[in-house]
């Protein structure tokens, strides 16, 4: 998946009408909270958005709230889903980090990003200081690095509320945490095999949307912290998937993106029969949608399946983001990808006898640890052969936990970044 590492632009979101307004409608605010989700939810988010409104009355003004978004398709989706939430809450949702409230949803997979949120809290620190009401939240990839966790706890005093990955739905119940006991709030949890289905999400885009199919990763890639943060691979329920798809279009969506770190493995952990292929056919079948991509395919996973449905369906849009990493058999099996140089250019062979006009797009990671001029070279080989529209290319970032972190390395920066410019 591509991890475009600035801040993903925030612009406004689009109030989705769906099964979550009907349901935050039948909250009963005088008993107890229900213990099933998402039920649970939306009685915290009627709770709070009486407490949000009196706030409101009180100051004159709206309630403010702002998402900012690290990292990859998958958190913006996410974020999606906290604007969301936070709208059902009562606030109105800016693109201000002097708002009242202030979420941060971070991404892990470089170390870039790590310096990009401390900096940000850094600012935040002064932004309190001068507004000590300013409620500061940070969820996401770090938050599931212990040393990350254990770091902000210690040096950034501002955030109020911490979570995870894996309660990501319940944000409005901390957020309630948090304001009814002035408190800070920290829950991260440990992996989970749960999807809370019919949560409320807002569009960043009224004609198109992120589709999650799957969360997390099974594939370990010996550089890659996302199996850590993410947890295990779990597939939505497909009529889930198509309900929302179909809820979208009505709704006036014309395109959708499925997304998964391997969209090709769908479906392995569902109880029904399932391929991604088959998910794709029948998201194209759907009246009214116009295109569907989808995003990543893992080359070790990619079926002739998925290559004739692609080239089947005039909706599907032909191309296909296909991380090479390297192109070196070495560097290939201590990264634990599982394909070979050659196995890749048959899959490009392949794609393009189906599809002469496929756009093809890839990742690539310069500078993993040992990688040697001959290494690299081979990479550079497949690039020009293969011909890309385009590449995101990445210099190696070490990632504590992952198998490559203990991988002694001597090559020179100087190089890696003269590989990298090449
Ligand atoms: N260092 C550099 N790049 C990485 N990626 C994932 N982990 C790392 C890392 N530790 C890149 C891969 C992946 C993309 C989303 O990010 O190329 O395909
Ligand atoms: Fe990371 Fe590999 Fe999973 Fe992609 S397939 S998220 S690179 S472990």
């Amino acid at each position: 998946m591509n991890n475009d590492m600035n801040r993903t632009e925030n612009i406004d979101y689009f109030p989705v009408k769906d099964r979550a307004s009907m349901m935050l409608d039948a909250v009963d605010i005088t008993r107890d909270a229900p213990t099933e989700e998402p039920l649970r939810q939306y009685y915290y988010m009627a709770k709070l958005r009486d407490i949000v409104s009196r706030m409101a009355e009180a100051k004159g003004r709206p309630i403010t709230a702002d998402v900012i978004t690290y990292g990859c398709q998958a958190n913006a989706r996410d974020s999606e889903g906290y604007a969301g939430i936070l709208r059902n809450c009562g606030f109105e949702i800016t693109e201000d980090e002097t708002s009242d409230l202030v979420l941060y949803n971070t991404c892990s997979v470089r170390e870039n990003a790590d310096q990009r949120l401390f900096g940000h809290l850094g600012q935040m620190k002064v932004k309190k200081a001068k507004n000590p009401e300013i409620i500061v939240a940070v969820c996401g990839c770090m938050m599931q690095e212990k040393s990350n966790l254990e770091k902000i706890r210690r040096s950034f005093n501002v955030v109020d509320i911490i979570f995870g990955t894996h309660n990501m739905h319940m944000l409005a119940e901390l957020l309630y945490k948090r304001i009814t006991t002035g408190k800070k709030v920290s829950d991260v949890r440990e992996n989970s095999m749960t999807i809370v289905e019919d949560m409320p999400f807002e569009r960043k885009f009224p004609f198109k949307m992120g589709v999650n199919i799957m969360y997390g990763c099974n594939n370990f890639c010996t550089y890659c912290i996302v199996p850590y943060v993410r947890g295990r691979e779990r597939s939505r329920d497909p009529e889930e998937i198509l309900s929302e798809i179909r809820g979208a279009v009505s709704d006036g969506v014309i395109e959708v993106m499925l997304l998964g770190q391997n969209v090709n493995s769908y479906g392995k952990n569902l109880t029904q029969q399932i391929s991604f292929a088959q998910l794709l056919a029948k998201t194209a079948e759907i009246p009214g949608l116009k295109r569907v991509r989808f995003m990543t395919s893992h080359p070790k996973d990619m079926s002739d399946e998925l290559i004739e449905t692609t080239a089947k369906y005039p909706k599907v849009c032909r191309h296909v983001h296909l991380p090479l990493q390297s192109g070196s058999d070495r560097i290939l099996k201590a990264m634990n990808r599982h394909y070979t140089k050659a196995d890749y250019m048959l899959l490009v062979k392949k794609l393009r006898e189906a599809m002469p006009d496929i756009s093809l797009t890839t990742d690539i990671i310069v500078g993993f640890p040992g990688e040697t001029k001959e290494d690299f070279l081979q990479t550079m080989e497949i690039v020009r052969e293969v011909k890309y529209d385009s590449a995101f290319t990445f210099i190696y970032s070490k990632r504590p936990g992952t198998p490559a972190a203990r991988i002694e390395d001597g090559t020179p920066e100087e190089v890696i970044h003269e590989r990298f410019d090449r």
